[in-house]
């Protein structure tokens, strides 16, 4: 616990950014199912002509029959992860039947990436309900209800364990804090259902409290599940930076990104001890696949997160900027945001602006 904790000091000092060398970084890129191909290339395209300074590493996770004779994520994909310890993820389709666990959730559980953070913004240009949306959440994102452990007790009884512990809450917490601080935020909310999960959910708060005493700095609030989706709806700007169990985080983060437009537009980025996966939240749309019709939205800006832990920030700013900018002037946009372009048509505005600047 004690290292584990030094090395997540280290890591989360800037809230887990990592210092990258001048040059060529290498990152992973797992383009995934669906559209995700064709969104994957469309952030390629943008970011060659942004010059960003990164070579990509493609790899396929369609998982691999092992010696053991179970099903897995293939080793090269693993050890490219492992390597370059950065990557982009396009949505992957699980497949429908017994004994599939989610690919997703692999990828989470084999590089520990312990926090998962989905900021939602206002997109200006997109009108929605709201205007000032301006929340992150920040998800636990190993344990809780997606331990996967479920078992029958007796025919017609099923027991499913929501697994807590301390040593997962605390370095969410403390990713929480130093997130916010490292962003220049000021609130963080815990989420939670204490009063009816007195235990897991009381040592989760727990953790959140303890942590908030060491940064005076930052406000920190504690609400409960239901009263946050309440507050919320009828006030994004309440709230700042939430921190939560897995599956409230699951549950909030897509209701977040529906007061700004939808997982199309919404980024995500799961940070570990050693490494980081950035990915879109959105599925893989097999009904537009392979018709250039699909939105990169946010697989982009995903991507711009993920030059912003890699601290590539001019390159970052001048992207996402090109991305907000097509989407105000609304001459090309996707069916999902009302227009009629394609997805070609759309990337090729973002890299015209790109270049422009
Ligand atoms: C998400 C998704 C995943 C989750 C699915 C695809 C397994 O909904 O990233 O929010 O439940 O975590
Ligand atoms: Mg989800």
């Amino acid at each position: 616990m004690a290292s584990r904790l030094l090395a997540t000091l280290s890591l989360s000092r800037a809230a887990g950014a990592r210092a990258y060398s001048s040059g060529v970084t290498k990152c992973t890129l797992i383009p995934g199912d669906g559209i995700g191909p064709e969104i994957s290339a469309a952030v390629q395209k943008i970011f060659a002509s942004a010059d960003v300074p990164i070579e990509w590493e493609s790899v396929d996770v369609t998982p691999v029959r092992g010696p053991d004779g179970k099903f897995g994520i293939p080793q090269e994909a693993i050890d490219s992860v492992n390597r370059n310890k950065i990557g982009l993820k396009g949505p992957l389709m699980t497949p429908v039947g017994k004994g599939h666990r989610s690919l997703n959730l692999a990828l989470r559980k084999e590089f520990s990436l312990y926090a998962n953070v989905r900021p939602c913004r206002s997109i200006e240009g997109y009108k929605t309900l709201y205007d000032n949306v301006d929340v992150v959440t920040i998800r636990e994102n190993t344990e809780g209800e997606y331990s996967g452990i479920e078992h029958e007790i007796v025919d017609g009884v099923v027991q499913s364990i929501k697994l807590i512990t301390e040593d997962a809450s605390k370095r969410v917490a403390e990713f929480a804090f130093e997130y916010t601080r490292a962003v220049g935020r000021s609130k963080v909310t815990a989420v939670h259902k204490a009063n009816i999960m007195r235990m897991s959910d009381g040592l989760f708060l727990r953790c959140c409290r303890d942590m908030a005493e060491k940064y005076p700095d930052v406000k920190f609030e504690e609400k409960y599940l239901d009263t946050v989706c309440l507050n919320m709806v009828q006030d994004p700007s309440k709230y700042d930076v939430l921190v939560m169990p897995n599956l409230y985080g699951d549950i909030m983060s897509d209701m977040c990104a529906g007061l700004v437009g939808g997982l199309g537009l919404t980024p995500s980025g799961n940070i570990g001890l050693n490494g980081a996966l950035f990915e879109s939240v959105h599925g893989t749309a097999p009904d537009i696949a392979g018709k250039d019709l699909a939105n990169p939205t946010a697989l982009l800006l995903s991507a711009v997160m993920m030059l912003r832990h890699m601290k590539l920030n001019s390159h970052a700013d001048k992207i996402e900027k090109a991305c907000f900018d097509t989407i105000k002037e609304g001459k090309y946009l996707t069916g999902d945001l009302g227009g009629k372009a394609k997805c070609s048509e759309f990337t090729n505005e973002i890299i015209k602006k790109v270049q422009s600047h």
